[in-house]
């Protein structure tokens, strides 16, 4: 398996993702994304929205602020009980959250630890210019409260009968103890969240049909099946807010962890809101004509980490023969931060014109590259580093009879196509069939 070193190396090499601030030295656990990398996690958020939000009836969107008025997260529940236990080490001050320890004494010198102290993971600013406790709000730990304190305004606008879901993708941030392992844990992070409202009794049931269309998103977008598995919480391990959770987990270089949370939220966040809003949240249904709180089911899934889940199970480090190794990331095409690279076989006039008319034609559609640099092998390499599903090569027959070759990166067999057919056969392996 690929080590987590492999793949940040990969990652800074070739503009996946840099350090924050890093001419600075850094800032601990935060990270850039780079030009490929900008592009895979749009890719990723887009099939996310597509599957969950475009091809659904019962779904549609928001994007709610990040700083919300605080009396929310008092009602969350957040401003309680969102909190590890944490102690520090007496010998090397060392900071550990001790509900993850498997014994009482820091992993790191073996020292003595303090007695545990509840920390609050939220972020604390001041709104205003008055820093004082009138003026403190949070960053949201969670898009999902943003969604919930709409849920009426959706609801009555878009005329949704239950049940019906609001998605979200956005940032949260979290004061994380221990934050590591690259962008598996961090500070600051992009979460895609669905509450979907459903009328109590029947939550079970879309509790099961989230998990098994939660996998099947995976699946779909090519993560092989033996690197995922569920994992259902323990009573003492549910967050405060849950009736159950079950946890989509891969397998990281670090062991088997989550990826993405799928919770029966029961009808606590819309009831505890409605308790300190002052406001009715009850759905009035219209076949029993009863009002009452709908229960929500979420899937809960980390964009930072799905897109490290991506890369680690698309990485190869593949003996070719003998004397030929390459790296090479058999990315999902829908995935992959590029799509094609156009090269001409030769650097001469006729062929160059050729490729970068191609080349123009498919940068309407698709984040495509052109490359005339080195010899063909090498730039067929360069792709094969960064996941490029197609390479297009114009050679002396295109001239001739308006034919290319498209090498395929995984069997790096390649096919004569006619150039008219470019599109049409690209289009066939990057679209998902949800
Ligand atoms: N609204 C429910 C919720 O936030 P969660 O299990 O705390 O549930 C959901 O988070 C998902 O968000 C996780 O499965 C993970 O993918 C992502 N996530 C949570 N904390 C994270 C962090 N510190 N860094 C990166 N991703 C994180």
């Amino acid at each position: 398996m690929v080590t987590m070193d492999e793949i940040v190396s990969l990652c800074k090499r070739r503009g996946f993702i840099f350090q924050s601030s890093e001419i600075y030295g850094g800032l601990n656990s935060c990270w850039d994304y780079g030009p490929l990398g900008v592009e895979m996690k749009n890719n990723i958020k887009r099939l996310w929205w597509k599957a969950n939000v475009q091809l659904r009836d019962d779904v549609v969107g928001i994007d709610s602020s990040i700083l919300m008025n605080p009396k929310v997260w008092e009602a969350s529940g957040h401003l309680q009980n969102f909190a590890d236990p944490m102690a520090d080490c007496k010998v090397c001050k060392k900071r550990w959250r001790t509900d993850q320890l498997s014994e009482y004494k820091c992993p790191e010198c073996g020292g003595e630890l303090t007695e545990p102290r509840m920390f609050n993971l939220m972020f604390k600013t001041f709104m205003g210019p008055v820093e004082d406790e009138s003026a403190v709000v949070y960053l949201r730990p969670e898009t999902a409260q943003g969604i919930f304190v709409n849920f009426l305004n959706v609801q009555q606008t878009m005329r949704k009968k239950l049940p019906f879901g609001i998605a979200q993708i956005g940032k949260s941030f979290r004061n994380e103890i221990t934050p590591g392992n690259f962008i598996f844990r961090t500070r600051e992070f992009e979460q895609m969240e669905i509450e979907y409202f459903v009328k109590p009794g029947t939550d079970e049931y879309w509790h099961k049909h989230w998990i098994e269309q939660r996998i099947n998103w995976y699946y779909k977008l090519g993560i092989r099946k033996e690197n995922i598995r569920i994992r259902e919480h323990g009573k003492d391990e549910l967050a405060h807010y849950a009736k159950a959770c079950v946890d989509i987990e891969y397998l990281f270089p670090m062991g088997w962890s989550e990826l993405e949370g799928i919770a029966n939220r029961t009808d606590f966040d819309l009831s505890r809101h409605q308790e300190h809003s002052g406001q009715n949240l009850t759905y009035f249904d219209d076949e029993t004509k009863q009002r009452y709180i709908p229960y929500v089911i979420e899937p809960s899934a980390g964009v930072d980490r799905s897109l490290l889940a991506f890369l680690i199970d698309a990485y190869e480090n593949q003996k070719i023969d003998e004397n030929d190794t390459r790296v090479v990331l058999h990315l999902h095409p829908a995935i992959a931060p590029v799509k094609a690279a156009i090269f001409p076989l030769l650097k001469k006039e006729e062929l160059i014109n050729k490729a970068k008319e191609i080349y123009s034609n498919l940068k309407y559609r698709w984040i495509v590259q052109y490359d005339e640099s080195g010899s063909i092998g090498r730039r067929y390499r360069r792709q094969d580093e960064i996941g490029t599903p197609f390479g297009i090569t114009v050679d002396y027959q295109t001239l001739e009879d308006n034919t290319v070759t498209i090498r395929d990166r995984d069997t790096m067999e390649q096919v004569r196509v006619h150039i008219e057919e470019i599109v049409p056969y690209l289009e066939e392996k990057i679209e998902v069939k949800f």
